[in-house]
């Protein structure tokens, strides 16, 4: 008792002398700033608070380049997606040496999922349901940007998505507001580490601020109109959670928020993000941002601009609008001199946390790159954590895994490429040195299995639209033959085979911005080619590259084995093979819920029961909520995906069936693996708010626990239900519990779950 009475006196002193020296800190940059703005004329505050585009400044053109040209006179905070720490050195010398006042950039790139080690997209990430990995990748996407310079990431993209025709669900973490707010802590910590001074560290920059994900119909930019109460509950959860962890900036969304694009909207900015949430760090707009507010409709460059400033944002991203129209704005009354000088200060101050102003070159190490990019080490965990976000969604008679035997053919259109490996968003990525599936195959059973190669399809049939799905040098060698010659050489490869695994599904940048569909099935030529490869009546193990939840009910009904690879980055060839023949055993559980067909979008299986549910187990009944032609269950549920072991729950105990709002109560199962292979389960606990003042989902995701046990282990999993954990935000925006039952579930996935119920006392 006396020593945790010592312990809490020394933990209560260490945090008052962190207090204490964050407030010395803050006190020391706001005299730095205060100097630094006293020298400023306007046009140098106006010019932080503008970051144009770098793209036209290539090696040796550095100095004589446009944007050189606005450095030098101080019209520039930073840049972004400028690649090569030789040419960020040259521009940051620039900025310092050679503007007035010598305020060094900032310099930004949209590292999503790794560097030049590239880790699985986001969504792909999120399956994997291991924070410290996710933590780690981020980690190492930071040691690995800095060291090229960068000191800025657009990342994470926090954006809950239950839509997948949306193309850039593939950006996020899936559909879920707690599992997306564990995500977005870990990438923060993982970007900015714990002092954002030291030269591995980065700033963070979560985006899109707001509900950018709930674009109508799925459609990229398009409208996002919702209440208040789902706001609150179920999409801003993951930006506050990255706010509360320290991340640096936020990015505004390109959507109206209520009627008024994010960018000008003083509620959203200014109300919500800093006095309700107190957010300290600046606001950057996303890519023209303010000049898209013309097209909106709600005026002109001159006003929009005034506009978006007055609501908060800090930073103009390539509308040039800032520089072009603030002084006059000042003339007119439009804005104040006070606000630019908000606005400017914070930039200032980002510049001053990432220690900027104590040495401009911290990110410039010349030497750095050959130790810290693209290492072996980084590597290796890369392969790793791209093996742990796969999903096997079939495994019909355990024919996964492979035997690394007699003759594999590998067919399909994804089997051989390598700038499609990596996944939308990787800037940074050097295809050359990713490997293509078929090499990873080729290396893990070399001398004991033969792999056969035919590419049996193009993408889709239409040229146009294979076009358009592989910008970006992600080109697919589209092939002259016809449709027929292809699948011929291929069934042929088959015939000979022993198992046929098939490569199949979407190229990268058929998810990503601007890559929204409205058919979510496997596109009609490779279709066709899957059907032919299984009349052949060899085995089948599809494995399935895609950025989204997609329709996959034939594949599901028809082959014995699915297993889904998202974008798994760099390694991900060296990876599948891994989790093929049975090296790595997969784990990863889906973060969004997969549709049986595009009209049952959005489908999320944290919605509401309506007053007219359908009696489980039915498909249809007169007057209740359903659709003629198909049932309500989606084809796979949000927290599913299979594994080469098998994992029984034994039943919940609860440490009591009461709790007030002072205490906890704990729920706990035994987890057993009953299979034969050692193996990870995400064990997940559910409630369920059963009475209401306001209508609550019929379950929420409140935690997880991803287990490892070696084949025929057991280990208790216990949960503490805390009173948080059964808030929500009330119809006057207050956050409570209400007394009350509420149903706990813990389960293997959002579906199979065991329940019991506990009460919350109260008045
Ligand atoms: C995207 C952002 C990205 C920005 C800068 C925009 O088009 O919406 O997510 O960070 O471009 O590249």
């Amino acid at each position: 008792m006396k020593l945790r009475k010592k312990g809490l006196f020394v933990l209560s002193f260490m945090l008052v002398a962190v207090a204490a020296l964050a407030q010395a800190t803050d006190n020391r940059m706001k005299i730095f700033i205060d100097k630094l703005m006293e020298k400023m004329t306007l046009e140098e505050k106006i010019g932080q608070l503008n970051l144009p585009v770098s793209g036209e400044i290539v090696t040796g053109t550095a100095k004589s380049s446009d944007v050189a040209e606005k450095i030098r006179k101080g019209e520039v905070g930073g840049l972004f997606n400028l690649k090569g720490v030789d040419k960020i050195r040259e521009v940051q010398k620039l900025a310092v040496e050679n503007s007035r006042l010598g305020i060094p950039l900032l310099f930004g790139m949209d590292v999503v999922h790794g560097y030049e080690t590239v880790f699985p997209i986001p969504l792909g990430l999120s399956c994997s349901w291991n924070m410290k990995t996710i933590e780690q990748s981020a980690r190492i996407a930071a040691i690995e940007s800095t060291a090229d310079g960068i000191n800025w990431t657009f990342s994470p993209m926090v954006d809950i998505a239950r839509d997948p025709r949306w193309g850039r669900v593939a950006e996020g973490s899936g559909e879920d507001p707690f599992l997306g707010s564990e995500i977005a802590k870990a990438m923060v910590r993982g970007y900015q580490g714990v002092a954002l001074k030291n030269k591995t560290e980065m700033m963070a920059c979560v985006k899109h601020f707001a509900l950018y994900g709930a674009a109508e119909a799925g459609r990229d930019y398009n409208t996002t109109d919702m209440s208040h109460l789902k706001m609150y509950n179920d999409y801003f959860p993951p930006y506050k959670a990255a706010i509360q962890a320290g991340a640096g900036s936020i990015m505004a969304s390109f959507n109206e928020v209520d009627g008024i694009p994010a960018t000008a909207n003083k509620w959203l900015m200014t109300d919500v993000l800093r006095k309700q949430w107190g957010f300290n760090g600046f606001v950057v707009t996303d890519f023209t941002g303010i000049s898209e507010m013309v097209e909106h409709g709600i005026g002109d460059l001159q006003n929009v601009s005034a506009r978006a400033l007055n609501a908060g944002i800090d930073l103009d991203m390539v509308s040039d609008g800032f520089v072009k129209t603030l002084k006059k704005s000042i003339l007119e009354g439009k804005v104040t001199v006070e606000t630019i000088d908000r606005a400017c200060r914070r930039i200032l101050e980002a510049k001053y946390k990432l220690g900027l102003f104590d040495d401009p070159y911290k990110y410039c190490d010349l030497n750095r790159p050959k130790y810290d990019i693209f290492s072996p080490e980084h590597r290796a965990f890369a392969r790793q954590v791209a093996a742990e976000s796969f999903v096997l969604l079939k495994n019909e008679n355990n024919l996964l895994p492979l035997q690394m035997t007699g003759r594999i053919a590998l067919i399909g259109p994804l089997a051989n490429n390598r700038a499609n490996m990596v996944g939308t968003w990787s800037v940074a990525a050097v295809h050359a040195n990713v490997p293509t599936l078929m090499e990873g195959l080729q290396q893990a059973v070399a001398g004991k299995a033969q792999i056969m190669y035919a590419k049996g399809s193009n993408l889709v049939a239409d040229t146009a639209y294979e076009k358009r799905a592989t910008m970006f040098g992600r080109d697919l060698h589209r092939d002259g033959r016809s449709d027929r010659e292809l699948l011929d050489e291929a069934l042929k490869i088959a015939e000979q085979s022993d198992v046929i695994v098939a490569a199949m599904g979407e190229s990268s940048e058929m998810s990503g911005e601007s890559s929204c569909r409205t058919n979510l099935d496997l596109p009609d030529v490779q279709k066709t080619l899957l059907q032919a490869l299984m009349s052949t009546g060899k085995p089948v193990v599809l494995v399935y590259f895609a950025g989204r939840p997609t329709t996959l009910n034939w594949e599901q009904a028809n082959l014995p084995a699915i297993l889904h690879v998202w974008f798994g980055g760099s390694e991900s060839a060296y990876a599948i093979a891994d989790v093929l023949f049975g090296k790595t055993n997969p784990s990863g559980k889906l973060t969004m819920t997969f549709p049986k067909n595009v009209g049952q979008i959005p489908i999320y299986y944290a919605h509401k029961n309506t007053g007219r549910p359908l009696p489980e187990g039915k498909w249809f009944e007169k007057f209740r909520s359903d659709y003629l032609d198909v049932d309500n269950e989606p084809l796979y549920p949000f927290g599913y995906g299979l594994s080469y072991t098998q994992f029984s729950y034994g039943s919940i105990e609860l440490s009591r069936n009461t709790m007030t709002n002072q205490g906890s109560i704990t729920a706990s199962v035994v987890l057993t693996n009953a299979g034969k292979v050692d193996g990870s389960e995400v064990v997940q606990l559910y409630l369920h708010d059963k009475v209401g003042s306001v209508t609550r989902p019929v379950k929420e995701l409140k935690g997880f626990q991803k287990i490892y046990l070696k084949a025929g282990q057991s280990q208790k999993v216990t949960f503490t239900i805390t009173p948080d954990m059964l808030k929500f935000y009330n119809y006057d925006l207050q956050y409570v519990s209400e007394p009350g039952e509420f149903d706990l579930m813990i389960g293997a996935n959002s579906r199979d779950l065991q329940k019991t119920s506990f009460t919350l006392q109260g008045k």
